[in-house]
């Protein structure tokens, strides 16, 4: 039941570096020629179930099957997601749920049991201390930085919670393509302080995907000691790792028959549409996020 995937809307929101949560993945098997640490990722077996789960997420981009996930699940779901640290024991967040398909749908643009909508959300926090005649200080890019780091949080141990009780989900930014504007009309979000963040779809896989995508976790991602730039050679080595099928780290695995000589020839150039270096520079347009960002008072008002 998997709608849009690799959908143009999608990628500029990457190219603006949007997709933030994919980098709280990071996890297993990236082979460096070199001799592991002593605290360097670990690719063997997981040892317990807590880390089985967690090395057990995969995702199924959203092909759901009809099954509904119980609310005792729901329930158990959110309750594990709301455990996620959070700064100023301020759960600057909020998480709407919502069970009608059609909602979900028009909301995300996949069909699935359940949508957990995360939102960075200072409402509740702005309407506590209006109620005790205090002002908050205020949303500003500093709250949205530790707002959303809070909100993403939740979302991803709601992610581990799921799956440790057979649910499988889908993290999905759909609500930022299309209109945004749909998200707060149709759930009646605040239209200030509160910043729909990321949406998390659960159900239950209509099939196997086919292969569990890898991930890099050496050079470049973790650094031991000091942060060390990529040389040339760890560079021909990234990409190198990339062209290798079998690691499956990339988000496609046709990037050759599309005329590429490597598969981040084929990221950077037909889905990041990234100019070449040496040519022009585009303007940069702005994109729908930061007008939203702008609307809910995270970003000042440009003034012309
Ligand atoms: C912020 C964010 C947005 C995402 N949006 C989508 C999406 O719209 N559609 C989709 O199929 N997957 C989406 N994903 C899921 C990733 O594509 C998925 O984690 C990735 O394919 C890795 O797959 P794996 O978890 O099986 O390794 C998103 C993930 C994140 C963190």
């Amino acid at each position: 039941m998997k709608t849009r995937r690799l959908d143009a809307s999608r990628r500029r929101l990457i190219r603006h570096g949007i997709d933030v949560g994919g980098a709280l993945l990071a996890t297993a098997a990236f082979a460096r020629p070199l001799k592991a640490a002593a605290t360097e990722p670990s690719s063997a077996a997981p040892a317990n179930e807590t880390l089985k789960t967690i090395h057990g997420l995969r995702t199924i981009h959203g092909d759901f099957s009809e099954r509904v996930v119980p609310d005792e699940t729901i329930q158990l779901v959110v309750g594990a997601s709301v455990r996620a640290a959070n700064a100023s024991a301020m759960q600057s967040y909020s998480i709407v749920v919502v069970k009608d398909g059609a909602t979900i749908h028009k909301l995300t643009g996949y069909r699935g049991s359940c949508l957990l909508l995360y939102c960075l959300d200072y409402t509740r926090v702005f309407d506590a201390a209006a109620h005790l005649g205090y002002r908050f200080p205020g949303a500003n890019l500093e709250s949205f930085v530790t707002g959303s780091t809070n909100t993403i949080l939740a979302a991803q141990t709601a992610v581990i919670a799921a799956k440790s009780l057979g649910v499988d989900s889908l993290l999905t930014n759909g609500v930022h393509r299309g209109d945004m504007q749909r998200v707060w009309d149709t759930l009646g979000l605040p239209e200030q302080y509160c910043f729909p963040l990321i949406a998390l779809v659960l159900g239950y896989a209509a099939k196997e995907p086919a292969y569990m995508k890898g991930r890099l976790s050496g050079p470049g991602v973790v650094h031991f000691g000091k942060y060390h730039r990529l040389s040339k050679t760890d560079l021909d080595e990234i990409v190198r790792q990339h062209d290798d099928k079998s690691r499956h780290l990339g988000l496609v695995e046709d990037w050759d028959q599309k005329g590429h000589k490597h598969y981040l020839d084929w990221l950077y150039k037909d889905w990041l549409r990234a100019p070449s270096a040496q040519g022009p520079q585009p303007a940069p347009a702005e994109s729908q996020i930061s007008k939203f960002m702008r609307k809910s008072g995270f970003v000042e008002e440009q003034k012309s």
